[in-house]
């Protein structure tokens, strides 16, 4: 009689151990991992019928797709990573160190919910490994169509405080961040001092470029040098064949005119304001 607690108390602890061993038969086998998706089985929003009912119908959202460097992994990212955003959120980050972006996908998982299978989480993480961390990058983008040469100071500048945004190729993204392919050749024939507060404080208001409508807001770069952002005005008017929509004695911008505007310290507003149409 004495003894017959123990046993009883013994199973207990084990039950609140969650020791495997206790007694109630084998552990469960773990769930089986979801099948991994084929690329493009996940679609962006697709475009619905409008006025189906009392419902709010919207046009289809834009997909703002970025170029994305080629390489193994780059399929299960566009697969599994655009289904809630674009995969420009990927390539709008500053590049990460691997550990980064291991961190960034368990976030995706485990606090947003991402239904990534972890076999298919190890091809986007290869992936972004092998081409987006700061010593990869640079690479990326020669292997990008249209990409600068690396030795550039200019393009060096452009590949990490512009590209993000304005695309390695300088096409930007529709309905995002306007292109710079033509379009920063014509406001350094017509709006040179714009480019340098542009450049400096950013800009927000309605604008035109290249045909088509943007009106969004662009942050500034004033923490760079006068050199730097000297010598990221001469690449972006440069580049993509910028140069020959350029007038024929067009100056370069210098580190002095930039210094000069520094001292004006404007808002991203007061920018637009004074652009012009
Ligand atoms: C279930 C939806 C979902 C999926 C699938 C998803 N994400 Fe996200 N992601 C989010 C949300 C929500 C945010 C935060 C949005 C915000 O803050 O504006 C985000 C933000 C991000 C950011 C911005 C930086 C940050 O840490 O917030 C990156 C980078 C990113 N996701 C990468 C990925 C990658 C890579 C994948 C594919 C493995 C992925 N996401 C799949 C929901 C998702
Ligand atoms: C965070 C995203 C982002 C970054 C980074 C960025 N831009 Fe922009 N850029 C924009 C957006 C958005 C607009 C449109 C602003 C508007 O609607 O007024 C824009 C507009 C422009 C324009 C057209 C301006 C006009 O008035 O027509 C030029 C030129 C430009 N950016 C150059 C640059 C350069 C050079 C850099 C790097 C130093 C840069 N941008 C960095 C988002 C960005």
């Amino acid at each position: 009689m004495a003894r017959r607690p123990e046993p009883l108390l013994a199973a207990l602890l084990l039950l609140l151990l969650g020791c495997p061993g206790a007694p109630g038969g084998p552990p469960a086998a773990p769930p089986a991992a979801p099948p991994l998706l084929p690329p493009g089985a996940i679609a962006q929003p697709l475009p619905r019928l409008p006025d189906e009912g009392p419902v709010y119908a919207i046009d289809p959202l834009p997909a703002r797709t970025p170029a994305l460097v080629p390489g193994a992994g780059r399929d299960a990212l566009v697969a599994h990573c655009s289904t809630c955003h674009s995969t420009a959120y990927v390539t709008l980050q500053p590049p990460l160190p691997e550990a980064g972006w291991r961190a960034t996908l368990e976030k995706m998982q485990r606090t947003y919910g991402a239904e990534v299978p972890d076999a298919a989480a190890e091809q986007v993480l290869a992936y972004l490994a092998a081409h987006y961390t700061p010593e990869t990058i640079d690479a990326a983008y020669v292997a990008l169509q249209g990409a600068p040469a690396p030795d550039d100071a200019g393009a060096r500048v452009y590949r990490t405080a512009c590209a993000p945004c304005h695309q390695p190729d300088g096409k930007g993204l529709p309905g995002a961040f306007p292109p710079l392919v033509g379009h920063a050749a014509t406001l350094a024939a017509d709006r040179r001092e714009h480019l340098v507060r542009l450049a400096l404080f950013g800009q927000q208001g309605p604008i035109e470029a290249a045909g088509q409508r943007f009106d969004a807001a662009m942050p500034g770069a004033s923490h760079l040098s006068d050199e730097e952002l000297a010598a990221v005005l001469n690449y972006v008017t440069r580049a993509w064949g910028n140069d020959a929509r350029l007038p024929a004695d067009a100056a370069p911008f210098r580190p002095d005119e930039v210094g000069r505007a520094r001292g004006m310290s404007m808002t991203p507003r007061e920018v637009h304001a004074l652009r012009g149409p």
